[in-house]
């Protein structure tokens, strides 16, 4: 299904190595007359780090997209009753988010938003990125791979020799995730490995 004028949500977690290649899919998703709205957890909404300065992330959101970035659970709650988004994406989703919302977990409002998506039986889309997706959290991204109504962008090993259980997805694909996921299909091949240097 055609992503074009579709209301899309945006997550944010923090992999803040990701965030250059998650933004770039922010501003493809408005080049395609996206209606955008961004949502940031506590931790990627307040932690500085050496891949950029969380308000300045918060501002380039706000920019891009022209909506305000969702900051709070009592924000993000209203994408349940309200149902105003067509699909979900966290892009990039930690270890840490993987596994709280395969264990119905509520505590950011990344989570809080998901849980009222998911609700409503609509599309959530996630963009692993994690070094222990192959160690700790496998367990998790199989549950998450099983449950209905999630998708998964395409993700492969980053480095195997320094970081043999990494997992990162290739964010490239979200868009054509996103709308393999609105027209009800996980995009194949979902594992793809390695990724070229
Ligand atoms: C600089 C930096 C980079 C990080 N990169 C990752 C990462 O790529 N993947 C990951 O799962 N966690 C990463 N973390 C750890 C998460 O930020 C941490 O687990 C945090 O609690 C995640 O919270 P959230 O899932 O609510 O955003 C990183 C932390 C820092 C400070």
């Amino acid at each position: 299904m055609d992503i074009k004028n579709k209301t899309i949500g945006v997550a944010f977690t923090g992999s803040f190595c990701t965030y250059k290649k998650a933004f770039l899919e922010l501003e493809r998703l408005k080049a395609c007359n996206c209606n955008v709205y961004t949502i940031f957890s506590e931790r990627s909404a307040s932690i500085n780090s050496r891949f950029g300065n969380a308000d300045d992330f918060i501002k380039k959101a706000e920019e891009i997209t022209g909506n305000k970035p969702i900051l709070t659970i009592e924000d993000a709650e209203p994408i349940g009753p309200k149902a105003y988004l067509d699909a979900l994406a966290i892009i990039p989703c930690t270890g840490n988010t993987a596994a709280k919302l395969c264990n119905g977990i509520t505590d950011s409002p990344v989570l809080m938003a998901a849980k009222a998506h998911i609700r409503n039986e609509l599309p959530l889309i996630i963009a692993i990125c994690t070094n222990d997706g192959l160690g700790a959290n496998m367990k998790n991204i199989g549950m998450l791979l099983n449950m209905k109504n999630i998708y998964f962008v395409p993700f492969g090993q980053d480095d195997h020799i320094k970081k043999p259980k990494s997992l990162v997805a290739h964010t490239e694909l979200l868009i054509p995730t996103i709308e393999s996921a609105l027209s009800g299909k996980q995009i194949q091949p979902v594992v793809i490995s390695p990724f070229k240097k």
